[in-house]
């Protein structure tokens, strides 16, 4: 990607530098909108989150902000929150929709995911990171994931990040076969895989900013707090 800081001197004032800025702009321009198309793609293919995924992509970010993470590192985790999933394009409807138990050849197809999801994303221009968070998406800390097996911080920050939000959306979020959890048990639980499945750093970060915001991660549901039990 185009980047005005790595900008020779000489161009510096110039009209080509006021040509780059705008091709820099452009470049980013398109970027949003494939990232956007691509969120689209997952709502069309009812792959999307259960919550609104903007508003899981903003949780994110104030969890990377509360851990305190560079801003300029914000926009891939953001990204990856968005679309760590978009790899499941690639997974057949029979096993992606089937209702009961995967068999292990089917747990293994599912499971190449996140492998997908970076095969996608890795080829955006200025989405390396993104990419790389979503390739790691379901590692666990204890080193028992996949898709290398990587353990505690071995695992990039984003990953971490995304795993822990996107457990605590599957267990709120209703389902046509089944109810979400409330709040207080899906906290109970991803507290419960703290240093497990989850970082416990990040798990704890996350379970403040839902107690200060309970209302408004309930609002993205559009489910009340009182009838999801
Ligand atoms: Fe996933």
């Amino acid at each position: 990607m185009l980047s005005l800081d790595k900008l020779p001197a000489e161009l510096s004032g110039s009209g080509d530098w006021l040509r780059i800025k705008e091709l820099e702009q452009q470049q980013n321009s398109l970027l949003k909108s494939v990232i956007c198309g691509f969120n689209q793609l997952l709502d069309l293919r009812d792959l999307g989150t259960g919550v609104h995924s903007t508003r899981l992509a903003e949780w994110a970010v104030r969890v990377a902000r509360k851990l305190g993470l560079p801003e300029a590192g914000l926009y891939q985790i953001e990204v990856a929150a968005l679309l760590h999933d978009i790899g499941k394009i690639g997974i057949p409807d029979a096993i992606l929709k089937k209702e009961g138990k995967l068999t292990d050849a089917e747990r293994d197809l599912m499971n190449k995911h996140p492998e997908y999801s970076w095969s996608i994303l890795r080829l955006l221009p200025g989405l390396e990171k993104a990419s790389l968070y979503a390739l790691h998406h379901h590692e666990s800390f204890d080193g028992a994931g996949y898709p290398a097996g990587l353990k505690g911080e071995e695992i990039p920050i984003g990953s971490r990040i995304v795993s822990v939000i996107d457990a605590y959306d599957a267990m709120i979020s209703n389902r046509c076969y089944r109810r979400g959890l409330s709040h207080e048990e899906a906290v109970r639980r991803l507290l419960e895989s703290g240093g497990t499945q989850f970082d416990p750093t990040v798990v704890q970060t996350f379970v403040e900013i839902a107690k200060e915001e309970v209302a408004d991660v309930f609002a993205a549901t559009g489910v009340a707090p009182a009838a999801v039990i």
